[in-house]
């Protein structure tokens, strides 16, 4: 399928990110800051997609295609965290099928053909899943594990400096409101030393939020953005925030392996 995307079109789908977002002035400050961080981070995503795109050899129609995907993947998030106060689905909503329903809603996509739209559909459903479907149309995989890895990168830039931030501005959001609490959860250990990513249903205190984080390293797609994690030193900041312990060792000991096999592959 030969991706066609009219820059005018795109520029139309930028104008309404933008005012749907300004929709969004909340009195309660705690959640002004989470629409915001959402909105910077919506804008990080749209450059690392460009990035990893631009680096596997896209052409420039894909490429605006990719940034409309990075664009609307966390759509939403606004809706979310006004109704909810929290970024957790599991307490609240699926974030990504509600961004779906306020895309449909308000038309964003009718400029584009039937086909775009199911594809930027397919990638915001699964930008977030713990892991993607086996059959699926291809170019909804390709532009899904794109869109996983703009995503992850940019989460990893949030949290790695929010874990080294020192003194105030604590906000719950960003790490769940979770417990920082001592030790690792059991299946949280399991899963990492098998090379799996941690299903979030066993993470149970921010220790176990940051190993799920370094634990991404299992769940990437294209070689560029191992590249930023490397070069971006994610890995050694969330090392820096973990305790001293052997089962955490162990669990870096598996995920290095990890990183420096898939540099010489
Ligand atoms: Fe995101």
């Amino acid at each position: 399928m030969k991706i066609l995307i009219d820059s005018i079109k795109q520029a139309e789908v930028k104008k309404w990110f933008t005012d749907y977002v300004h929709t969004f002035k909340m009195v309660d400050r705690n959640i002004q800051q989470n629409i915001d961080l959402k909105k910077d981070h919506t804008m990080r995503v749209c450059r690392e997609i460009l990035q990893i795109g631009a680096q596997i050899g896209l052409d420039e129609d894909a490429l605006r295609l990719a940034e409309i995907i990075a664009l609307l993947h966390d759509t939403g998030r606004f809706e979310q965290i006004s109704r909810y106060q929290t970024f957790m689905d599991s307490k609240s909503v699926d974030h990504a099928e509600l961004g779906i329903k306020i895309l449909k809603h308000f038309e964003v996509l009718k400029p584009f053909d039937d086909s775009i739209k199911e594809l930027v559909y397919c990638a915001v459903k699964y930008h977030s899943k713990p892991s993607l479907p086996v059959i699926e149309n291809e170019n909804c995989l390709f532009f899904s594990r794109l869109i996983r890895d703009a995503d992850k990168l940019d989460i990893l830039n949030v949290v790695t400096e929010y874990y080294h931030k020192n003194g105030g501005g604590k906000n719950g959001a960003i790490v769940l409101d979770l417990p920082d609490t001592p030790g690792i959860s059991y299946e949280v250990y399991g899963n990492l030393i098998n090379r799996s990513i941690v299903n979030i249903e066993h993470v149970t205190n921010l220790n176990d939020f940051k190993l799920l984080q370094a634990g991404w390293i299992f769940d990437i797609n294209f070689q560029p953005t191992l590249d930023s994690i490397k070069n971006r030193r994610y890995l050694e900041l969330i090392r820096e925030v973990l305790p001293e312990s052997k089962e955490i060792d162990e669990i870096f000991d598996v995920i290095n392996l990890s990183l420096n096999y898939s540099e010489n592959s």
